[in-house]
């Protein structure tokens, strides 16, 4: 189907489905869920209500910059801030499964119903995509939304419209372009649900959420100058410690992975060809800039065996 039918096609079904009711996005600021967002806003307009969930696992700023991103639209953004909540069912978990349990809880389980009851929505739009659901099938990740024991009942969560289930991530971009996303969303590299959460192996606590948030900052920045621009680059903060050289003493320090891919829709990745020089300055700046930080590593192991993302 081109992409202009495929709007057309997807707008109509959004009005038919929600009727006069009330629907709920939650947008992140990625891709996926901004092309749903704006979707919805030309199916529906005023009956949507669009969130961005601040559950303290987002990148610096990231709400306030989805906000004016989208008040540029025409789309207006309320932050609901839950921090203290997510950060209270993370308290002590380190097993990758247990950390995505907690996150899934409090994100579909607490949050999204809790808001639905409020509003009175009866529809909740989601931006989940066919790579997305053929790798949970195949038991390759298990994507927070398509999780197999998601249970809209038991979570009390509204019907949910996944407009983009057809489409993979290339695709979903075109569908951007031609609804006149702006570029920084259009080409805007992915980012996991479980956000930093997934960028921290071992506990999320403050302190490790505070290290993630900076690096990846960093990390964002040096990126712009990459061309072609990789699929994902990102850094993960290990849970272990490493010898390091402080104010000429010998100091222990945390260790950062940067991992850099390029893939066409995730489905399968391979290392992307950092120069060195690129690879000198990122790591000169997250240790100076991150004392805590003492080694910086890079991987190179392609997907598979390896999944993109640590945790
Ligand atoms: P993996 O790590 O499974 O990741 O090779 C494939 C792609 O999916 C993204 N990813 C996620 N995105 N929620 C998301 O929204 C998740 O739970 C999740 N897990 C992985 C990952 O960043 C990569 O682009």
């Amino acid at each position: 189907m081109k992409t202009s039918e495929f709007i057309k096609e997807k707008v109509r079904e959004i009005k038919e489905i929600v009727g006069q009711e009330k629907a709920l996005v939650a947008l992140s600021g990625g891709v996926d869920s901004s092309t749903v967002t704006v979707l919805a806003h030309k199916a529906i307009n005023g009956q949507l209500i669009a969130v961005f969930i601040d559950d303290g696992l987002m990148r610096k700023n990231e709400g306030e910059w989805v906000q004016n991103t989208f008040k540029k639209l025409g789309i207006s953004v309320k932050i609901i801030d839950v921090q203290e909540e997510f950060l209270k069912e993370l308290v002590g978990k380190e097993d990758p499964e247990k950390k995505r349990e907690a996150i899934e809880w409090c994100f579909y389980g607490k949050v999204i119903p809790r808001l639905c009851r409020e509003h009175g929505i009866k529809y909740w739009l989601q931006g989940t995509i066919l790579t997305d659901i053929e790798e949970t099938k195949a038991g390759i990740k298990l994507q927070h939304n398509v999780r197999p024991d998601l249970n809209p009942e038991k979570y009390g969560l509204p019907q949910g419209i996944t407009p983009l289930k057809e489409l993979r991530k290339n695709e979903v971009r075109e569908v951007a372009r031609a609804l006149g996303l702006p570029k920084e969303i259009s080409e805007r590299l992915p980012f996991l649900g479980p956000g930093l959460a997934g960028r921290i192996v071992g506990e999320v606590t403050p302190e490790n959420i505070d290290l993630i948030r900076k690096a990846h900052q960093i990390v964002e920045e040096e990126a712009q100058v990459l061309s072609p621009q990789p699929f994902q680059i990102f850094p993960v903060l290990l849970n272990d410690q490493a010898t390091g050289i402080r104010e000429h003493k010998r100091a222990f320090g945390r260790i950062i992975i940067i991992r850099t891919v390029v893939s066409e829709d995730a489905r399968a990745a391979k290392p992307y060809d950092l120069s060195l020089s690129f690879r000198d300055k990122l790591t000169e700046r997250i240790v100076t800039e991150i004392p805590q930080i003492v080694r910086v590593a890079f991987e190179h192991t392609p997907k598979p065996p390896a999944t993109i993302e640590f945790v």
